[in-house]
């Protein structure tokens, strides 16, 4: 797999890679790196979003190693990385590498601050399948299943409820809202089914499903009253 598309990709990450030696706090240094290499900006929303999703995935990561009691620095470093693979990514075919060019990403990084080799092995192969839904490989350890968990808990709370607002909501009438609202409640069904790493992961995920379903039938519950309040108007009119 060819990592950088051109010299100018290459440059920019040796010159980031530079900055880190063995030695220090590995979780420090990662967040550091993701930093620099995400490379947050006031008027770039796409870099800065992606930088503190990678937090948030880190919380969520540290939230499901502390309740399992796992050490918890391989699961938040894994999940600090994760989406590391994003800058290589311009077209729809190369976003779904993402994963792939992420836990190269990663081996690079932790390689060059003389990580220790076996739990690189682990989080290369958690970043790997970060993306999959149900079609993980059947012998995916819980820790390489918590990156991908920690990343959908992320994807489904509720600054993603916020984006859809803007999305899947915004500029429909009551009626088109109230069709939206039933083919998500649909959905919501579906997605119970999901395989999680671990029982923490699992209920974290159920509440995640109940807040949307509350959100939905709480919005189709208002549009109901938009359409119901119109027929009154009518009625009265009479
Ligand atoms: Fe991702
Ligand atoms: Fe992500």
């Amino acid at each position: 797999m060819r990592l950088f598309k051109n010299k100018k990709e290459a440059k920019r990450f040796k010159k980031i890679l530079k900055g880190y030696a063995s030695g220090g706090n590995p979780v420090s240094a990662t967040h550091s790196f993701v930093k620099d290499f995400l490379n947050p900006q006031p008027d770039r929303y796409d870099l800065t979003y992606r930088y503190e999703h990678s937090l948030r995935v880190a919380l969520w990561g540290k939230r499901i190693a502390e309740a399992e009691g796992w050490d918890s620095e391989p699961l938040v470093m894994a999940c600090l990385l994760h989406d590391t693979g994003y800058p290589f990514c311009e077209t729809m075919e190369e976003w779904n590498m993402h994963p792939t060019y992420g836990a190269e990403v990663a081996r690079l990084f932790l390689e060059k601050i003389g990580y220790d080799e076996e739990l690189t092995e682990r989080i290369c192969q958690a970043i790997r399948i970060h993306d999959k839904w149900n079609d993980v490989p059947e012998d995916a350890t819980p820790f390489e299943l918590s990156v991908r968990d920690a990343d959908d808990l992320d994807r489904f709370d509720i600054m993603r409820v916020c984006m859809i607002g803007r999305s899947d909501i915004g500029e429909r009438s009551a009626r088109e809202l109230i069709e939206v609202c039933e083919n998500r409640q649909r959905t919501l069904t579906d997605w119970q089914d999901r395989i999680c790493g671990t029982d923490v992961a699992k209920a974290f995920w159920e509440e995640k499903l109940q807040m949307r379903r509350q959100f939905y039938e709480a919005l189709q519950a208002e549009m109901q009253g938009t359409l119901e309040m119109e027929d009154f108007l009518k009625k009265e009119q009479r």
